[in-house]
């Protein structure tokens, strides 16, 4: 993509340490508990794949995927499901997989969505949070990292579906085209 330029944020072995360390302590609360993990597609697939090799507990994985008019870098209020999960969440405990928290809204509509089906808990882990952009209150419960007003790339997360193939995570800038 012309105009733009990829700086590094995180490396792989910070993202790495990062992950372990959520897995570390998701594997001590939700000991011998029935827990389901439901990851948002696209952005978390990389960050969910990477979290549930580092867990020492058993656990079930599922899928959805939302659609929030408006693409580029902002949320629209509306949310919708393109893809629901499937396994049922009555009585356990679930663990959202999301990549970034942004607004706020893609994971308050989420929760309350998965909360019609009666599961034990619903909480919320979250590989980075953009906590000034919050227009609703929502917080994760297991946080890897903050991060300021930025637009993120890389490990899954995508520009116009761009650059989830990378590694390591970046933040976009314009090229300014007055300096050489
Ligand atoms: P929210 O509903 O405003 O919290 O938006 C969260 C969603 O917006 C995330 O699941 C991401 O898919 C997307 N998003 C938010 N910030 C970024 C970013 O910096 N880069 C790429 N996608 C982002
Ligand atoms: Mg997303």
């Amino acid at each position: 993509m012309e105009g733009y330029r990829l700086n590094p944020l995180f490396s792989q072995e910070q993202i790495a340490s990062v992950v372990q360390h959520l897995a570390d302590q998701i594997s001590k609360d939700y000991q011998g508990r029935e827990l389901v993990l439901v990851c948002i597609l696209k952005g978390a697939f990389m960050f969910l794949s990477d979290l549930v090799r580092h867990l020492q507990i058993p656990v079930q994985v599922d899928f959805v995927r939302l659609a929030s008019y408006g693409s580029g870098m902002k949320t629209s209020g509306q949310i919708e499901i393109t893809k629901d999960i499937e396994i049922t969440l009555e009585k356990k405990d679930v663990l959202i997989i999301e990549d970034i928290i942004d607004s706020g809204r893609t994971l308050l509509f989420l929760k309350d969505r998965l909360a019609r089906q009666k599961p034990r808990s619903i909480k919320i882990c979250a590989l980075l949070d953009k906590k000034a952009r919050r227009e609703v209150e929502m917080e994760a419960d297991y946080l890897g990292m903050e991060v300021e007003d930025i637009f993120i790339v890389g490990y899954g997360i995508d520009f116009n579906e761009n650059y989830r193939h990378l590694p390591e995570i970046y933040y976009v800038t314009p090229i300014d085209h007055s300096q050489g």
